[in-house]
């Protein structure tokens, strides 16, 4: 097994082994002792394939132990969603000394841990990432959020999980599509800070050695977590291809799924700087055969006006000013600011072929 610390306000432990959902309730009582009740959230999806070992576990541990499911996909992230989940954990009279367990993929993990963050003010969660994309990124770093009409990921809070375990087992019953939507952000820690990552990734390395490859990503992301727990500076970098990304999700009323739209965004980002001279070409090549190979898009049919629209509400905006993620060589990104009346122009040369 292998134990990636997180020293962020509040630190916890990432774990990534293969099993490892069937020792949640043993893990959970280490860092919950004397908690009486443990309320699992999951979807219809998981819950046939992971609810019953989960549920046996923390019952095994003590924990007088209830579940809720929502609807698979990004629909569960509306605001009407989360209501529904805080007034069930109220009739649940569940209390501050209790815990949820979020037991998904990133839809679950932001949904729960948001509710986690805001029930009473706060009450402890624990991530169990069923998805690749969950466990390279969204289950890590404390980001909680649900959507709003104006976009994506536009309410929420920075809220630590107290415990993230990685079940590799989990991959092995992901469809392929959505096993998929994992690798682009995968290629994404490549992109941004490790050509011997990406090296590995133009072998078979993310099917056949899971563990390894999850285990570096998070340590990109604990590395850049601990240094800027709240997104204010470095953390951004984790943004590469998102800003673009949330907007062809959004465009598409999320028929087009995160890791495609993230792979869009970063091909429209990495082109954009190769015209603008901001990186080799080579760079651009390199992203774009590794996308092929994952069966990732590297474009879109949304017009650059429409991609613009939809970045103005985007986060990383402050005022007039956009923060971008660029890449300036093979494996390594750099974030520049950009007055938004450029930002048109930018996507604009990186949608054009
Ligand atoms: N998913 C980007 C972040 O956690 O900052």
């Amino acid at each position: 097994m292998k134990t990636i610390k997180v020293t962020t306000g509040r630190p916890y432990d990432v774990r990534i082994a293969p099993g490892l959902l069937l020792q949640v309730g043993p893990m959970a009582r280490e860092i919950a002792p004397s908690t009486q009740k443990a309320a699992i959230i999951t979807d219809r999806n998981v819950e046939p394939l992971y609810l019953e070992p989960v549920f046996s576990s923390l019952e095994g541990a003590g924990f007088e132990t209830i579940n809720y499911s929502i609807p698979p996909g990004e629909a569960s992230k509306r605001g009407e969603s989360y209501l529904a989940l805080l007034g069930w954990l109220a009739e649940q009279k569940l209390t501050r000394t209790d815990l949820i367990i979020a037991l998904g993929g990133g839809v679950v993990g932001d949904l729960a841990g948001f509710a986690a963050a805001t029930y009473l003010r706060g009450v402890r969660y624990i991530q169990l990432p069923t998805s690749l994309l969950a466990m390279v990124d969204s289950s890590v770093g404390g980001k909680t959020a649900i959507d709003l009409p104006a976009g994506k990921n536009l309410a929420g809070a920075f809220y630590q999980p107290a415990l993230v375990l990685c079940d590799t087992n989990a991959l092995s019953t992901l469809p392929e599509e959505v096993f998929r939507d994992g690798t682009a952000e995968v290629i994404k820690y490549g992109m941004l800070c490790s050509p011997t990552l990406l090296e590995e990734l133009r072998g078979d390395g993310l099917r056949t050695q899971s563990e390894g490859i999850i285990t570096q990503c998070i340590s990109i992301k604990r590395d850049i977590v601990c240094e800027d727990e709240f997104d204010t500076g470095l953390r951004m970098l984790l943004n590469f291809g998102h800003t673009i990304g949330h907007g062809v999700e959004k465009l598409s009323g999320y028929a087009i799924s995160h890791g495609l739209a993230v792979a869009i965004g970063m091909a429209i980002d990495t082109r954009s700087a190769v015209k603008n001279k901001l990186c080799p070409p080579d760079c651009l090549t390199a992203l774009e055969e590794l996308l092929a190979l994952y069966g990732l898009p590297d474009k879109t049919e949304f017009l650059p006006t429409q991609l613009y629209g939809a970045a103005l509400s985007d986060k990383k905006r402050a005022g007039n000013e956009i923060t971008f993620v660029t890449p300036r060589k093979l494996g390594h990104c750099e974030l520049i600011s950009m007055p938004m009346s450029e930002m048109l122009d930018w996507i604009e040369a990186g949608v054009s072929l």
